[in-house]
Parts: structure tokens; C-alpha cells; sequence
């Protein structure tokens, strides 16, 4: 028997006021339905089918690269009408889990429970007791305590308003079960939609089992309709990712002052301080100490790298023990062998840095290939830039580049050069020669500085 999973992503969100489809709002930095359809995988399913809406092209642009089967709506008629359009696709033997595209950290052990109760044959629902069960459908029991049917809110009269317990919209049932129950819905309700919740009084009637399965927290059934909703979750999902860096052996300075914007994995002993943004796929070494207000994204960090206070790091490779900072910019593929020393204000851009060089202070470098224990002094530029092309500085082992240089690439400076302070570098330097290019210096004996005219 193999599982069938559909997302129900069909709805238009109006309550998010925005151009963007809803499923498309970010939660830690990725679509909504990215983290439901990620949760479906983990299921090992057969298929994953993605109900998406009329307009709603832009879901499928947004996720493309995602192997799911794409199942137009054209007209959201309800939920049960939504589940109907997947069926075609779906043989009876399977079992089938409904998911919505707006509910973005439901768990696989939850669906898990839900779809091990479905394949012996009953209909399994999601459930939930709330304190404030407003907006949700509620569940009917009958007096043994079976489940017999949902009655949506709009349709719920007083008695059942009060009812706690509350459909999360999740279930998993057996697929010609379901494909049967949906072939008798109707929309005579208040709302004049298929509404799929409505199966499970056809369930009580032909004596199929309705199970339900409490999730284990609150947050896995929250739904988002607005902005404030998106923004709580946002804070769960935030705490969740703290939580298993510091159980992996990270320290936080405070974890309600990081925020992981893809994933992020540490060795052990990392610390790291507040206000950080980590984002796409970033790597840890062990012992690495990352300070205040940084950015980072897409980066290979090695052991031992400590990354002072606001540095902004793309799509780099730190080696192991370097030191970045503060107020460093690291710009994409930039890679730093271990122990180089990037220092304040320092942007390095496309470049290929050997170990143990240092560039500590003001200096641009750009479609470089460095050597290894290289020198730069401060405010050195590399003008990689003629207004149409870009070209390559290539800088030699040991080489000692005093302040205030600039090369013109394209241009190559042999091993053991040095480069004397205020220089621009237009020729190549062979190895171990000095290059300079300043002006003498001239001094004007007696000369006096000039005096303001009387008034
Ligand atoms: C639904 C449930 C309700 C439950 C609640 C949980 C029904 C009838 N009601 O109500 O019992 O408590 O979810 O949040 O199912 N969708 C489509 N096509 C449609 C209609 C909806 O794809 O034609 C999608 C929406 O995008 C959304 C999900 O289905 O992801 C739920 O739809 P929504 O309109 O929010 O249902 P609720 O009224 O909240
Ligand atoms: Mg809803």
C-alpha cells in the first residue's frame, strides 16, 4: 500500500493583503509550501499533488525544481471540491493525507500517526483542544464519545460554539473510502462549499472508524491567514532552530536574537552573538565565535574562525582559524585559506586568498588570486574595472604590499615583491624585486603658509 499526499494550496489569502499568493510567504526565509511539502517527504509518499488556484502560476514558478504534481482549481469551491480534483490520479489501494499549504510546521510524526491509523482502514483527523477555538471547525461526539461529524463555525449553533475540540483541517484516510465520500458532498452550508470535513459524518453513517490524533504541539495545526499570525509563527519557527543549535552544543548569546533563514550547522563549541541573520545553507566548524550583527549567507566556515562584530559574509569559504572583522564585507565566491586575517572595513570580492595573509584595514580586493603570508597595507584597491571588463590581480607567496597601493589589473606581482607605500601598480613585478611609483618628495625651504588680508 503507498501514500498518496495533497496539499490543498488553492486558496486566495485575501486576509494577507498582498500581491504574493499566500503559500508563498516566508517562513524562515523559505515559502510556506516549501516547509509543507519538505514535512511530506519525509512520508516517503508515492506522489505529492499541490491543489493551486486560478492566478496562481507564480506558486508553481516559485517551486519549480519541486517533483510534485501540479493539480489546477480553477474555482475554489471548498475544500472537499479541492481533494476531488487530485483523486483521478490516486489508485484505490492507497491511502491518501491531506495537507495544507498554509500550515507550515506540522511534523512527520504527527502525519506519521495520522497515516499508520488510515491504513487499517479508518478515517483519521488531526484534532486539537484550544482554549480559543474561534474560526475552526469543532468536532462532534456522540455519547460514547465517537466522532461523528465537524460542523464548521459558520454553520455551529451556540452548544456547539462552545465545543474546544477543533478540526485542524489534517486527515488521512483510505482512498476509495474517500473518493466515495467526496463523490455524495454537497454544498448546501453556509459558506455554499464542498466542504471536506463533512466526510467524517459519512464515516459515523457507514460505520467506518473516525480516529483522531492530537498533535503533539500547539504550533505544528497553526494555520496563517495575516501578517501578525505570520510574524507569531515566524518567532515558534525561530526559537525551534535556537533551540537545536544550543542542543547540538552551540551557545547563544540569546536566542530570540538569531534568526536562520535556511540551515545552519555547527560543531561543537560555537558561539555566537546576537543579532545574527544566517541565511541559505551555512556551515560551522567547531569552536567557531561569530559576534554581533552579522550577516551570513551560503558560507563554509572552518574551525576556530572567530567573525567580529558586523560583518556581512555571501556565498564564501572561510578557512580554519582565520579571523574576519569587524565590519568586514566578504562578497560571492570568495574563498580564504586558514588563518588569513580580513580586518575593518575590508571588501573582498571573487577572490582566492592563500593562508596566512592578512589584509587588515580599508582595502578593496577584488578577481584576486593571492598567495600565501601575503602583506596588504591599508587602503589598497585592486581597480579590477575598466568600465567593461573585469580583470585579475594576481599577487604572489610573501609578498609585502605597502599602504595606499592600487593595482591596475590586469596585473601580476611576483613572489616576494614588495610594493613601496603609494604606489599604482600598472606593470607587472617580477619576484623579489621593490616596485614603487611615487613622486619625490620636495621641500620648499622658507616657503610661508599664507596670511588673511586685514579688513
Ligand atoms: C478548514 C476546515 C475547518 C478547519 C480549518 C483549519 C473545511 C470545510 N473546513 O476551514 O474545519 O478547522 O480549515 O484551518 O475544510 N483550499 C483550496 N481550495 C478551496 C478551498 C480551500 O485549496 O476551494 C485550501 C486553502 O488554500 C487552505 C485550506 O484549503 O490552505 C483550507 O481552506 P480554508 O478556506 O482556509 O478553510 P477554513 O474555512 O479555514
Ligand atoms: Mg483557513
Amino acid at each position: 500500500m503507498s501514500l498518496s499526499v495533497i496539499i490543498l494550496a488553492a486558496g486566495q489569502g485575501t486576509r494577507m493583503r498582498s500581491a504574493l499568493p499566500k503559500v508563498l510567504h516566508a517562513l524562515g526565509g523559505e515559502p510556506l509550501l516549501k516547509h509543507v511539502i519538505r514535512t511530506a517527504r519525509q512520508l516517503q509518499p508515492a506522489t505529492i499533488q499541490v491543489v493551486y488556484g486560478h492566478g496562481g502560476e507564480q506558486v508553481r514558478d516559485a517551486l519549480v525544481g519541486e517533483t510534485v504534481e501540479w493539480v489546477l482549481q480553477d474555482r475554489q469551491l471548498g475544500t472537499g471540491h479541492a481533494v476531488a480534483r487530485a483523486m483521478p490520479l490516486i489508485s484505490d489501494e492507497n491511502t491518501v493525507l491531506v495537507l495544507y499549504g498554509d500550515v507550515p510546521m506540522i511534523s512527520a510524526e504527527t502525519l506519521g500517526a495520522l497515516v499508520e491509523k488510515a491504513t487499517t482502514g479508518s478515517l483519521a483527523v488531526l484534532t486539537a483542544e484550544l482554549n480559543n477555538p474561534h474560526g475552526y471547525g469543532r468536532m462532534l461526539r456522540d455519547g460514547a464519545g465517537r466522532l461523528v461529524g465537524i460542523v464548521e463555525q459558520k454553520d455551529a449553533n451556540p452548544a456547539q460554539l462552545a465545543i474546544r475540540e477543533i478540526n485542524s483541517g489534517f486527515l488521512a484516510a483510505p482512498a476509495a473510502q474517500l473518493r466515495n465520500w467526496l463523490g455524495r458532498l454537497n454544498n448546501g452550508n453556509a459558506q455554499g462549499e464542498y466542504y471536506l470535513t463533512d466526510i467524517v459524518a459519512m464515516a459515523a453513517t457507514d460505520a467506518v472508524a473516525v480516529d483522531s490524533v492530537c498533535a503533539a504541539h500547539e504550533y505544528e495545526i497553526l494555520g496563517i491567514n495575516d501578517r501578525v499570525q505570520l510574524a507569531a509563527l515566524e518567532r515558534i519557527y525561530q526559537r525551534g532552530q535556537a533551540e537545536c543549535l544550543m542542543r547540538s552544543g552551540t551557545t547563544l548569546a540569546d536566542p530570540a536574537r538569531l534568526d536562520v533563514r535556511g540551515a545552519v550547522s555547527a560543531g561543537i563549541d560555537c558561539c555566537i552573538d546576537v543579532n545574527v541573520v544566517f541565511e541559505g545553507t551555512v556551515s560551522l566548524g567547531e569552536r567557531v565565535i561569530i559576534g554581533p550583527n552579522c550577516y551570513i549567507k551560503n558560507t563554509r566556515i572552518g574551525d576556530d574562525v572567530q567573525v567580529f562584530a558586523n560583518c556581512v559574509i555571501e556565498d564564501g569559504v572561510i578557512g580554519s582559524r582565520s579571523r574576519i572583522g569587524p565590519f568586514a564585507r566578504i562578497r560571492p565566491d570568495t574563498v580564504l585559506a586558514e588563518q588569513v586575517h580580513v580586518g575593518n572595513f575590508v571588501e573582498i570580492k571573487k577572490s582566492r586568498i592563500a593562508a596566512e595573509s592578512k589584509i587588515n584595514h580599508l582595502s578593496y580586493i577584488g578577481d584576486t588570486h593571492m598567495g600565501a603570508r601575503v602583506n596588504i597595507g591599508a587602503g589598497t584597491i585592486t581597480c579590477n574595472y575598466d568600465g567593461a571588463n573585469k580583470h585579475l590581480t594576481e599577487i604572489g607567496n610573501d609578498v609585502f604590499v605597502g599602504s595606499d597601493t592600487q593595482f591596475i589589473a590586469p596585473v601580476t606581482i611576483g613572489d616576494g615583491a614588495t610594493i613601496g607605500a603609494g604606489s599604482t601598480i600598472t606593470r607587472d613585478v617580477p619576484a623579489d624585486e621593490l616596485a614603487l611609483s611615487r613622486s619625490p618628495q620636495k621641500i620648499r625651504s622658507g616657503w610661508k603658509r599664507p596670511v588673511k588680508k586685514p579688513r
